[in-house]
């Protein structure tokens, strides 16, 4: 259980995130008694909608979204017993002082100082506003017992993103500020820590003399759906790669941390980042790949082009699929390419990394043996598979010397036989106890931007003469097998 008491303000209560991801996070939450006894989630809206209305609505989201699926009818009771809604306009400044009344309200009857979570789940366009509020209102102060979480997407580019974390640093310090990628509280991704640095094993051989290459997939099936007028502005390269793609590099290539410690591991993350080679603008086009849907097929179901989806321009110059060709120039990588790709509407919803280890150095086998099979990689396993897989060479079963490549295998599922919590719901519970590890720090960020600002502005200045250039329901455009395939490399197809 988180200890202290908790004010939990959610701005943007009716939107789409508090209602798909907030809300059913907090309930789970509340089913495993990780919420503190003495909790209100303060529902932010400018509706007249009263707390029933709101409850309803979220029934409905924690039904569809929740791990467990349907609330029990008595928990959900005692979960709505704690929320409540509160008619704020961010645009009125004396608003903030009605709410600053309220939460004090709560305080003494409670009898003591609660934690104070502010979470802005709205239009990043409204950040600077109900920062500016708040801090106006004098709710920002308390270092120790206010908290800010701002969701993705942080910015738009490098400028835009500075403006945004400005505002949010004269109002906020930064060690109340909790920026999220939702990926670094998948379980998954949390693990790749655990696996590297609590074995003695893997660290050995995790640098530039074992590993050839490392390949980043996350791969939906999934289109933009109901998300156009979002991603037409956003892009594959900004959705995807600048926050989870690259939070999923700096895991696989940081340093050891001295101790699992947010600043500390923060740090050698950023370190990362730092390292990374910029990619000049003359050669985006030897670095990185962009793609865009046509129709096709998945799963026997047709799917239409991206440009024919609602909201999305018809000569759309946005990008539904990107991939990008990274060098870590440091002792540890110097000359190992990192290829990342993420895409909409692919062949099979995957995410996986996969670290492909050279060749042996001398081959004692007969061809005839079949050791120019698949190389030996160890994967490790986000989605839908949980787990990770060492896949090697061993010898077949006869009296015939032939090798084949074989999995040795976790299961998240088969070794803990639990179910594992949602991102969201670690996330937000590190938020309760100011657990900062998993959130970005805002140096992440902006190195991140940095990184990804020449491709974004070539693309944007060049728009693609061959869009749309891959069907739905493929593993992408011919142009990103291309740019493994300079390197003798191929991106090989998802466990
Ligand atoms: C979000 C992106 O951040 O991550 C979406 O905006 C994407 O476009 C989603 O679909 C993927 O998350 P997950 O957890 O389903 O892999």
């Amino acid at each position: 259980i988180a200890s202290s008491d908790t004010l939990f303000v959610l701005f943007g209560a009716s939107g789409d995130l508090a209602w798909r991801m907030v809300v059913p996070a907090l309930f789970d939450l509340y089913l495993d008694k990780h919420l503190p006894e003495r909790f209100r989630l303060l529902a932010v809206g400018r509706s007249d909608a009263g707390d029933a209305a709101l409850a309803e609505h979220y029934f409905k989201g924690v039904a569809e979204n929740s791990r467990r699926g349907a609330p029990p009818p008595d928990a959900w009771q005692a979960f709505c017993g704690m929320i409540r809604h509160i008619r704020i306009d961010v645009s009125a400044p004396e608003d903030f002082s009605k709410l600053g009344k309220a939460l004090e309200i709560y305080e003494t009857e409670w009898g003591g100082k609660a934690e104070r979570v502010f979470y802005l789940a709205t239009p990043p366009s409204l950040f600077e506003r109900i920062a500016l509020g708040l801090g106006a209102a004098g709710l920002s102060q308390d270092r120790d017992h206010v908290r800010m979480v701002v969701e993705k997407p942080l910015g738009n580019d490098l400028d835009s993103f500075r403006r945004i974390n400005d505002a949010l640093c004269r109002i906020f310090e930064e060690r109340q500020l909790f920026r999220i990628d939702h990926y670094l509280g998948k379980e998954t991704v949390q693990n790749i820590l655990a696996m590297r640095f609590a074995n003695p094993i893997f660290e050995p051989i995790w640098n530039r003399r074992y590993v050839d290459h490392v390949t980043i997939t996350v791969a939906e099936t999934l289109g933009v759906g109901k998300r156009g007028g979002y991603y037409e502005h956003a892009g594959a390269l900004r959705d995807m790669v600048q926050n989870h793609l690259l939070q999923l590099l700096c895991l696989v290539a940081m340093e050891p941390p001295v101790a699992y410690d947010a600043d500390d591991i923060r740090d050698k993350k950023v370190d990362v980042l730092h390292a990374v080679r910029p990619i000049p603008r003359d050669t985006v086009d030897s670095f990185a790949a962009r793609g865009q849907y046509a129709e096709g097929w998945i799963q026997g179901a047709k799917l239409a082009p991206y440009r024919d989806e609602a909201d999305v321009d018809p000569h759309s110059n946005t990008e539904t699929y990107a991939a990008l060709k990274l060098y870590v120039d440091n002792w540890r990588w110097q000359d190992v390419p990192f290829y990342l790709r993420t895409g909409k509407c692919l062949a099979a919803s995957v995410s996986e990394i996969s670290i492909r280890f050279r060749d042996v150095p001398h081959r004692a086998f007969p061809a005839s043996a079949g050791l120019n099979a698949q190389p030996t990689r160890l994967i490790i396993q986000m989605s839908p598979e949980q787990g990770i897989v060492l896949k090697f060479m061993a010898k077949e079963p006869g009296s015939q010397l032939r090798l084949r490549l074989v999995d040795m295998r976790f299961s998240y599922m088969e070794a803990f036989k639990t179910d594992t919590p949602a991102a969201y719901e670690t996330l937000l519970r590190d938020v309760m106890v100011g657990d900062a590890t998993l959130f970005m720090r805002a140096d992440q960020v902006e190195a991140a931007w940095k990184l990804v600002m020449p491709i974004l502005d070539v693309w944007a200045e060049n728009p693609a003469a061959d869009f749309p250039n891959y069907a739905a329901g493929t593993w992408g455009p011919e142009s990103a097998d291309l740019l493994v395939a300079r390197d003798g490399n191929s991106w090989l197809t998802p466990t």
